[in-house]
């Protein structure tokens, strides 16, 4: 019972009274070993002041719905809330993944039809759904690499190139497989360097790592070449599809010849995702990898969808059950919402807004564009001349940004661009808050130099020290109970929101 201020005793007990006896009956006793033995300390607070500090805390965060949020790779896009809604229909949420296989025909349908979809759209042969986000996508195709190369007697390919552009998930996922890296430098268009990465492959070489576009956002249009190169030389050609944005409906990794693909749902199509998850990476592979796909499998036959663990190649198990059913489940409804030409209409408008937010800002020569190659749904400006001529850095562009109420873009990345701001727009914005961006960057660019240095000025918390709340963090603050002023109340919550 909430404590209200003008009810008296006698009046909430007669309330109290009201509450249906099955209402008040807790749902199951506890063992006595797992009940409290000393009172919770929460503070003594009424309702109102209860969701006013809520209310409060989810109007300090920042998301797609509040406004533009152009991370650069990482395809915030608006979340239809009909996808949200659908996922926690009890029938979908209620259920237990150690459910009998015959009570759960319509979920493996759902997997099943999300397979094929995902065939159709990047042009492979199979999928996996287990993998719960981009980098175990990755990690899996390269333990998929291994068996495969394992299975043909090639246990001496040892070796995993990709480009100096490629997301740092890349290399890590790499090394973590047990293989060695190579990177490699790209051309001054910002592309595969063909020569290098003739030279760099040999009998060693397992795979080659390839996001296309590329993170500067520019389309590899060498790939029938470099797929050549890559498959002549023995090894595998694999693709990183978190830029799937920008080619749905146009373009298909299968038909570029690439032997390995993940996609990152929580991007393309639709999930809210940030801050480590949620998400899921699939992994989709040609006929001569398929034997070697995480089990289980879902299979259909006869009007009846079923597990099989029954492949003797598999690499096994890659995540706990089936994969993270509610991020698949969103993907399914989007991509059935959107239809093929609802995706191809997404990538276009993506790709437009990216090019039109290029075009004004390189115009006005207040920013540079160094890989001046025409750019699909992302591009990365530098602020290297600000840098040198009034000592202004991407970071404190940055946090300039948050004063005027926008998300940043990506920043550093990728590094072989010199203060870089890479920003995504995606398809889901309005010219007019694209126009609103620009603006924002425009006037940044000419402000007074130590308004630029001292921002943030008017959000919650000012400029932190990333590295040390990184390394540092504090998860947990306790309130003496009900003997804080509201100052004190108002400091405690201002500094909890600044460790975290
Ligand atoms: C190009 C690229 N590859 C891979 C990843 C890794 O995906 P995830 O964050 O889902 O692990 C990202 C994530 O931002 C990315 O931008």
């Amino acid at each position: 019972m909430y404590r209200c201020a003008i009810y008296d005793e006698p009046l909430l007990n007669e309330l109290e009274c009201c509450i249906p006896q099955e209402k008040k009956k807790p749902v199951a006793e506890l063992p006595t070993t797992l009940q409290r033995t000393t009172p919770l300390h929460i503070p003594n607070l009424e309702e109102i002041q209860v969701v006013r500090h809520f209310l409060r805390l989810s109007q300090m965060n920042y998301g797609i719905d509040t406004g533009m949020y152009p991370l650069g790779s990482c395809t915030m896009k608006y979340n239809p809330k009909i996808c949200e809604d659908i996922s926690r229909w009890e029938s979908f949420a209620a259920v237990h993944p150690n459910q009998d296989e015959s009570t759960v025909q319509g979920s493996l349908q759902i997997m099943y039809e999300l397979e094929q979809m995902l065939c159709e759209i990047t042009g492979m042969n199979t999928f996996t759904l287990q993998p719960a986000a981009g980098a175990q996508g990755e990690f899996t195709g390269l333990l998929l690499t291994r068996a495969y190369h394992h299975f043909n007697g090639q246990n001496h390919r040892t070796d995993v190139i990709l480009p100096d552009t490629a997301h740092g998930t890349n290399p890590a996922s790499a090394t973590m497989a047990g293989y060695t890296v190579t990177e490699i430098p790209s051309t001054q268009e910002g592309t595969v360097d063909l020569s290098v990465l003739e030279k760099t492959l040999s009998e060693k070489t397992a795979c080659f790592m390839l996001t296309n576009p590329n993170t500067l956002g520019i389309f590899e249009s060498d790939i029938c070449e470099i797929q050549k190169l890559v498959h002549n030389a023995g090894s595998l050609l694999y693709y990183d599809g978190a830029n799937m944005n920008a080619i749905m409906g146009k373009a298909r990794p299968g038909d570029m010849g690439f032997d390995i693909v993940h996609i990152n749902l929580h991007k393309t199509f639709s999930t809210p995702h940030g801050g480590g998850g949620p998400g899921a990476g699939p992994v989709g592979v040609t006929k001569k990898l398929e034997r070697f796909l995480p089990v289980p499998r879902v299979i259909h036959s006869k009007n009846n969808y079923a597990l099989d663990y029954n492949y003797m190649d598999s690499i096994g198990k890659i995540k706990g059950f089936y994969g993270n059913f509610s991020v698949l489940l969103k993907a399914y409804i989007y991509i059935l919402m959107m239809g093929q030409d609802g995706l191809t209409e997404a990538s276009e408008i993506a790709v437009l807004n990216a090019n039109y937010m290029k075009k004004k800002l390189v115009d006005s020569k207040k920013y540079d564009l160094p890989y001046k190659e025409h750019r699909t749904h992302e591009f990365v400006l530098s602020c290297e001349r600000l840098h040198q001529e009034k000592g202004i850095r991407a970071l404190d562009v940055a946090k300039r940004l948050l004063d005027y109420g926008l998300h940043p873009p990506t920043i550093y990345f990728p590094m072989i661009v010199k203060e870089a701001l890479m920003i995504e727009p995606t398809e889901s914005e309005s010219k007019t808050s694209l126009d609103n961006y620009i603006d924002a960057l425009l006037k940044i660019a000419d402000e007074d130099v130590q308004t630029v240095l001292n921002a943030p000025t008017n959000t919650k918390v000012r400029r932190l020290d990333e590295a040390l709340a990184v390394k540092n963090p504090t998860f947990t603050w306790k309130m003496k109970q009900n003997t804080f002023t509201t100052e004190e109340k108002q400091t405690c919550c201002e500094s909890a929101g600044r460790h975290h």
